[in-house]
């Protein structure tokens, strides 16, 4: 190997591959290629080796951290939307994007299933619906030809007719409960939607009840904190208050107490107007609250006493109509209803 004195004055030491062969006369050739380039070539080789797995690990990571943030994302989307719609906004579907990939086609999927269950359900409330229809007709004729016999008719079968008189009222009213609901829940009745004085229409309710309370000696009053305007369908939410009172009566027993609350919460956001209804009957236990706003749900201990159990369902119905809420709550003894409202801005009342 041959190296330059510089190189040895600076003692930079340099790899070298060598080869030492004895020579005659006690000589020795000694051999040797410089592999310092090479190493240092090979140095080189490594580092960018190890430089681009890192880079490529690190963007590896950093692809994986996005796509793994906007599959969360569209996951997240799709999961609110089902929970949404399994609380009851069943005109919600899953938004697409039209990208044409797996989410989007699992989001078309899930929306042609909603679809198809809308349908069924559909289908379900028309042949409610049509029945309760075509009856009406029967059973009104039928109505008429027991009025004509009972008036014909000795004092003895007149009290059997007059028996048979109320059970065709009671189903003719439970068909017209159910043609109500159906129209308000479908859409096919909007409201009439006027500006109103609702503790106005709270006080003629209760006022068109006193007779009743009276003659079960119920005390029942009305107290409202301010002048409350709301916008609203008169006749809708009169019979609101009609049947949560009926019920308030119905299940409270002699000498019991109802009271009528409004009053305003959240003076400071989007002013809702709430209408308590506390009654001192035997109230309706925590885990039948919801149970008792489903069509026909009557409690076991209540099925004595008059009633088709579509009261509490047309509440609901016409409450949602006017982006309203029920709260049921106990009142030691007793059932509270809250009926909450948005307020209107308009001060003006009809
Ligand atoms: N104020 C109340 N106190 C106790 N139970 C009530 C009250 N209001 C309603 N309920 C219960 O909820 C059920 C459903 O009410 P509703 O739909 O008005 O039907 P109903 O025709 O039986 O009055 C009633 O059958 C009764 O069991
Ligand atoms: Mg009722």
């Amino acid at each position: 190997m041959y190296l330059s004195l510089s190189n040895i004055t600076q003692q930079k030491n340099h790899s070298a591959r060598t080869l030492v062969m004895p020579l005659p006369g006690n000589l020795i050739l000694l051999n040797g290629l410089d592999i310092e380039s090479a190493h240092q070539q090979e140095h080189m080789i490594f580092n960018s080796l190890i430089t681009g797995i890192a880079i490529i690990l690190l963007l590896g990571a950093i692809g994986g951290f996005i796509i793994g943030i906007s599959t969360i994302k569209k996951i997240n989307l799709i999961n609110e939307t089902i929970r949404e719609i399994g609380q009851g906004n069943l005109s919600l579907r899953v938004p697409t994007r039209g990208s044409d990939d797996d989410y989007d086609l699992l989001a078309i999927n899930i929306n042609q299933m909603l679809d198809q269950i809308n349908k069924l359900m559909q289908g379900i409330q028309n042949i409610s619906n049509n029945i309760a229809h075509d009856l009406r007709t029967p059973l009104t004729r039928l109505r008429g030809h027991l009025e004509s016999i009972e008036k014909n008719s000795d004092n003895e079968s007149a009290n059997d007719i007059r028996e048979a008189l109320l059970e065709t009222d009671n189903l003719l009213s439970t068909f017209n409960a159910m043609l109500r609901i159906n129209k308000v829940e479908s859409g096919a009745n909007k409201g009439h939607f006027t500006h109103l004085s609702l503790d106005r229409l709270v006080s003629d309710v209760v006022e068109f009840y006193e007779p009743l309370a009276e003659d079960k000696e119920i005390n029942l009053s009305v107290k409202t904190d301010a002048p409350y305007s709301i916008d609203a369908d008169r006749d809708m939410l009169f019979q609101v208050f009609t049947n949560l009172l009926d019920n308030a009566i119905k299940y409270t027993p002699k000498q019991g107490n109802i009271s009528v609350d409004i009053c305003c919460i959240n003076k400071n956001s989007t002013d809702n107007i709430r209408i308590e209804i506390a009654d001192s009957g035997i109230g309706i236990p925590e885990g039948e609250h919801k149970k008792v706003l489903e069509p026909f749900y009557r409690l076991e201990k209540h099925r004595d006493h008059q009633g088709n159990g579509l009261g509490l369902s047309l509440v609901s119905a016409i409450i949602n109509l006017h982006k309203g809420n029920i709260e049921f709550q106990d009142n030691h003894p007793g059932l509270r209803i809250c009926i909450n409202l948005p307020r209107s801005n308009n001060s003006v009342v009809s």
